[in-house]
This record gives structure tokens, C-alpha cells and sequence, in this order.
């Protein structure tokens, strides 16, 4: 099996395991697990907040009004949805589209630490407040450092962190859709200079980052969920 096909398969592994999570109280409220989508050999990975309702009942990220300006804003600076892998923080939704917990975000985020370690993005572009804090490993608020690119570590790999406003941000406040729009703008830029190769990473990254490994099992669960992989 190619590289490629290697990356698929262990990324379908992992969601399997997503889709059998009852680790928090999350499992209770879900129609599907929103794993994530788009190309399992992206250069450049988007991590957002939590699923929406709509994304909960299609079990798939950003299919609302969110993801519109997401795809509008990428077809801006020249890139596909289809050419990138989308994510989330929580991969279940918080019911009523509540902020998610601490409690929640722990839980979940080995799921997420997995997909960048197996995706290898070049650039992670971290939607929000929820997706920076967590992959920062630092407490600082999206409006302090959104296009502010730095050379993170997360687990084993060293990858190019671009922090954005959210989307959902963007939707109704113009002020706030032109600096995403300017921000996006760096996006080409990023992903040209390539993988940091001896840059020292800033900061300590997030915490408790484990290499991929087994997860335990929860019961079956009988429910949707999609994995649009490319
Ligand atoms: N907002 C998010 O953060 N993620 C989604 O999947 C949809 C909306």
C-alpha cells in the first residue's frame, strides 16, 4: 500500500474509534460524530470550534452558513475545500450549540491530535478562540493573535499554526470579515514556505499531547456519520 493509502486507512481506524467515543457527555445529545473532511494528504488543515446542528444531523464539518464563507474565502486565495482537511476541536455537538467545556475539549482532543499527526499538515489554521487556545497550549484570545503565524510543535510534528477568526465571527460583522479576508490572504504565502524545517517552535504547545495509539472501545453505536475522505 502506498504512503497515501496508509494514511487513509489508519485515519478511518481512528474513526472508527470517534465514532464509538462515549468518553463524554456528549455521545448522550449526538445524532452523528462530525469526524472530519476533505484530503487525508492536505498541506493545509482547518480546526474549528464544535458541530453545529446542521453539521450534527450530516456528520460532516461546516456544511452551514460557516462553511459557505470558509469556501468562499479559500476559492479567494485560489484553494479548493476538496484540496484541504477540515476538523473540528469537539468532534460531537454541545447541545444548543453551547460553548464547549473544558471537560469536553479534553476528552476529545486525542482525536484531533491523531488527525494532525497522520494528516502531517504543513499550516493549521486554527478557527476561533477554542482551536488556538487548544493548540496553543496558551490562554490568549483569537482578537490578540489572530494572523500571527508561528512554528508550534504538536506531538510528534512541527507545523505552521495561523490563527483566524471564526468564520461564524465573520458572518454578520463586517469589520470582522475584512481582517479575515486579509488574513486569509497570507494563506498561499504559508504554505510556499513549506514544512518549518529548524525553526525552533514557540511555546510549549498544547499539553498532554500523546503520540496515536489505541484507544479504548466504546459499545457500537448505531448511528451515521460520514468520513468524506479525498
Ligand atoms: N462551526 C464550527 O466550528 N464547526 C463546524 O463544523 C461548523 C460550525
Amino acid at each position: 500500500m502506498s504512503a497515501a493509502a496508509d494514511r487513509r486507512e489508519s485515519l478511518k481506524d481512528v474513526y472508527r474509534q470517534a465514532r464509538a467515543c462515549v468518553a463524554c457527555p456528549l455521545h448522550e445529545t449526538r445524532n452523528t460524530v462530525v469526524f472530519g473532511s476533505g484530503n487525508a494528504d492536505a498541506d493545509l488543515m482547518f480546526v474549528g470550534e464544535a458541530p453545529g446542528a446542521n453539521e450534527d444531523l450530516q456528520g460532516m464539518p461546516f456544511v452551514g452558513q460557516a462553511g459557505k464563507l470558509l469556501e468562499r474565502l479559500l476559492g479567494e486565495v485560489g484553494i479548493a475545500r476538496d484540496e484541504v482537511f477540515i476538523a473540528n476541536t469537539v468532534k460531537c455537538r454541545p447541545p444548543g450549540n453551547r460553548d464547549p467545556y473544558p471537560h469536553e475539549i479534553d476528552a476529545c482532543r486525542h482525536f484531533l491530535y491523531s488527525q494532525i499527526e497522520l494528516i502531517e499538515p504543513v499550516v493549521i489554521c486554527t478557527l476561533g478562540n477554542f482551536a488556538t487556545k487548544l493548540l496553543r497550549g496558551e490562554p490568549d484570545g483569537i482578537s490578540r493573535v489572530h494572523g500571527q503565524a508561528e512554528v508550534r510543535a504538536i506531538g510528534p510534528r512541527t507545523v505552521r499554526l495561523y490563527p483566524l477568526y471564526h468564520p461564524a465571527a465573520a458572518l454578520y460583522t463586517p469589520s470582522t470579515l475584512e481582517m479575515l479576508r486579509a488574513d486569509f490572504l497570507r494563506i498561499p504565502e504559508l504554505l510556499r514556505l513549506g514544512p518549518p524545517a529548524g525553526e525552533e517552535p514557540a511555546g510549549e504547545g498544547p499539553a498532554g499531547v500523546e503520540p496515536a495509539g489505541e484507544e479504548p472501545d466504546g459499545p457500537p453505536q448505531p448511528e451515521g456519520g460520514q468520513l468524506g475522505l479525498f
